[in-house]
């Protein structure tokens, strides 16, 4: 190397090494010695072996020989490292990488410690909001107790208030979820028609509250898939809500579900939540799955949200190794559409059962 150049790196604070592919040092600059000591071989040794099946990080660096820079947290003698690949060096004889280490224990703690601290408090929230609800449910089901028409008037808009609260404390629950790593999506049968029927039948009452037109419609065919009946309701749930707010009066939401074959075979399940709707404007649909988006369109029915349903319902939705895509023209309406994959059961039945 050009004396020059090593005493460049030598002066860096970011610890830089070029390990070869069986975890020799060929050059260490001095934040790398400062950090590490002069021998640094014992955690490379590990992870540049096979431990219990399972490739050492270093050799992870080599996996793609591809230019590709490439980053991994690495647990170092009890500290957390950002690992940077900066260049693979290939050679004829021999392969090896350069990496910085970045510390960032301290980083990596706040953001657990956040997380952990959103995750309990929005839970937390939940217990006494269902009390509230529990209440206003039961004060405005008490037939004969007559209430004055004001009273029973400012009940419901406490009711209508805390159905929202609720909608955001579970969106900011499963926020806080797949932000931490811990969304995880369960596996089980799902009966496609039966989400959309809970998913309509949940919102019906505030579609009728607002005159519009809520209806469903799927083939008798459509297959079974493995997912999650809660996460795919919610997805379904957050799509229809999205309409029912940029929809106006006397206007329609239609809810449905189709089966693409590929020959005999189910290849995929098509729902799509359509409305008569506001539309979106065509610069900024590319943006609404991103979290906190939300477009220039107000919300009809007041209520502004947090712009995180439809980055939700998009990461249900590719949890269930799906895709999610939008058509919409401004003034005329919006078309969700999720297609979710139909994965054939090995067994000697071959595939779920179709069901109506
Ligand atoms: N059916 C629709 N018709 C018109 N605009 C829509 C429709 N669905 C989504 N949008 C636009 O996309 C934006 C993002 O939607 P998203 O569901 O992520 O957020 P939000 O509904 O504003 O808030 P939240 O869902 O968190 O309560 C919305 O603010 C809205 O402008
Ligand atoms: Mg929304």
């Amino acid at each position: 190397m050009i004396p020059f150049a090593v005493s460049l790196l030598d002066r860096l604070t970011t610890p830089i090494a070029v390990i070869t592919e069986t975890g020799l040092i060929e050059y260490r600059n001095g934040a790398f010695e400062a950090t590490f000591g002069s021998d640094a071989s014992a955690w490379l040794k590990d992870a540049s072996r096979m431990l219990a099946g399972e490739r050492g990080w270093l050799q992870g660096f080599f996996v793609d020989a591809d230019d590709e820079p490439k980053t991994l947290d690495v647990e170092i003698e009890g500290r957390v490292y950002r690992v940077d690949r900066i260049m693979l060096v290939a050679r004829e004889e021999s392969r090896a990488v350069a990496l910085s280490f970045d510390d960032v224990t301290a980083q990596r703690e706040m953001e657990q410690a956040k997380s952990d601290f959103t995750s309990m408090v929005v839970h937390d929230l939940r217990g006494p909001l269902s009390g509230i609800q529990g209440t206003l449910e039961f004060v405005l089901s008490q037939e004969g107790t007559r209430l004055d028409a004001m009273y029973t008037d400012l009940l419901n808009e406490a009711q209508r208030e805390s159905e929202r609260m609720m909608g955001l404390i579970n969106e900011l629950l499963d926020f806080s979820k797949i932000e931490s790593g811990n969304f995880v999506v369960e596996k089980e049968p799902v009966r496609i028609a039966g989400v959309l029927k809970r998913a309509v039948r949940s919102l019906q009452t505030v579609a009728a509250r607002d005159e519009i037109f809520l209806v469903t419609a799927h083939g008798r065919d459509v297959p079974m898939i493995i997912g999650s009946v809660e996460k795919l309701t919610q997805a379904v749930i957050n799509l229809v809500s999205n309409s029912l707010k940029f929809t106006p009066k006397k206007g329609m939401i239609s809810v449905g579900a189709q089966v693409v074959r590929n020959g005999d075979t189910p290849d995929s399940i098509v729902v799509t939540v359509t409305d008569s709707g506001m539309g979106i404007k065509a610069a900024e649909l590319a943006q609404i799955w991103e979290k906190y988006k939300q477009s220039g369109n107000k919300s009809l029915r007041g209520g502004g949200g947090t712009g995180l349903g439809l980055y939700i319902v998009k990461q249900i939705i590719e949890a269930h190794g799906g895709e999610i895509s939008v058509a919409s023209i401004e003034g005329v309406g919006t078309s969700m559409v999720l297609k979710l994959p139909v994965k054939r059961s090995t067994g000697a039945s071959g595939g779920w059962p179709a069901v109506g």
